[in-house]
């Protein structure tokens, strides 16, 4: 696979909140079963695990689209975090690298993304990009390096529609990948449930099929390796208009804890 198809994943494999060897595990059979795109965080612990993983697979480095993220108490001390997800990873290079929150409170993450491009163009790292991002947030690394993220992982999935995020985020052409795309395991929402019924789906391949539909990457998390391969088939399932529009009826919920302004995760 080139670089360019890489990076056009259209789905991928959450390691969050797995550990040792159950991390692991999952890890090679979601390679086994097709994901490419592997997600972990230095905030999960579990980026050793994921490595063996990762060499477990059998799969080629080159082929595997390998993506962590820079934890908020690695804003100021950046090339070090580098070193330590490199490591443990058991790779030498990543293909994406992401600021797991922007913690404005901190005020640290444009310094971050400034020093993750110095180390992009030093070969290390292939794209830097960030999560949990809003336009604010955006605008305020753009304008001090002319730069924009390649992509913003959100919190997005059918009950939880973001869509004047999501508008901004195609309007600036930065690529959106879903965290808890399937609302954490909540897959028996209305219009979800009604449309997977008729369709002989699996609702949790409706949500997935709704993320494909509005350009969104999930980052699916499963340790069944059936439901990995059901949730990577989803990505090929069509939505009609009329199936759009029954999930856009959906009641909405709010952010919550997990709202970007206030969420303090280091
Ligand atoms: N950037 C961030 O701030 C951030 C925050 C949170 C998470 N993340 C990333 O996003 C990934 C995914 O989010 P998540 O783990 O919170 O939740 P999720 O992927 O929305 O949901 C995972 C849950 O759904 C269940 N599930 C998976 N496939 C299913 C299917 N086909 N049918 C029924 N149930 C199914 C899983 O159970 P089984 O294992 O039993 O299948 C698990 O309980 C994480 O692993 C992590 O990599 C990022």
């Amino acid at each position: 696979m080139t670089d360019n198809a890489l990076q056009q994943q259209t789905i991928g494999f959450g390691t969050w909140p797995f550990q040792d060897d159950e991390a692991t595990a999952a890890v090679v059979s979601a390679i086994g079963v097709g994901y490419r795109l592997i997600d972990t965080a230095s905030r999960y612990g579990n980026e050793a695990a994921v490595g063996r993983g990762i060499a477990r697979s059998g799969v080629p480095r080159e082929q595997l689209f390998v993506q962590t993220k820079l934890r908020g108490d690695d804003h100021e001390r950046v090339g070090d975090a580098l070193k330590s997800s490199l490591e443990l990873l058991g790779v030498d290079y990543l293909d994406s690298w992401l600021i797991h929150w922007p913690l404005p409170m901190l005020g640290k993450y444009v310094d971050a993304f400034e020093q993750m491009l110095q180390a992009r163009d030093e070969g290390l790292v292939r794209q830097i990009g960030v999560s949990n991002f809003l336009p604010e947030h955006l605008d305020a690394l753009e304008e001090r390096t002319g730069e924009r993220p390649w992509t913003n992982q959100i919190q997005l999935d059918p009950g939880l529609r973001r869509d004047d995020l999501v508008a901004e985020l195609r309007a600036r052409d930065i690529n959106i990948q879903a965290w808890s795309p399937l609302a954490r395991g909540d897959v028996g929402q209305d219009a979800v449930s009604k449309i997977a019924s008729d369709r002989g789906l699996a609702p949790a391949q409706v949500m997935l099929a709704w993320h494909a539909a509005i350009g969104s990457v999930p980052i699916v998390r499963s340790s069944n390796p059936d439901r990995q391969l059901q949730n990577l088939e989803a990505i090929s399932i069509h939505l009609s208009d009329d199936e759009l529009a029954a999930i856009a009826q959906q009641p909405q919920r709010e952010l919550g804890d997990f709202d970007p302004r206030t969420h303090d995760e280091r």
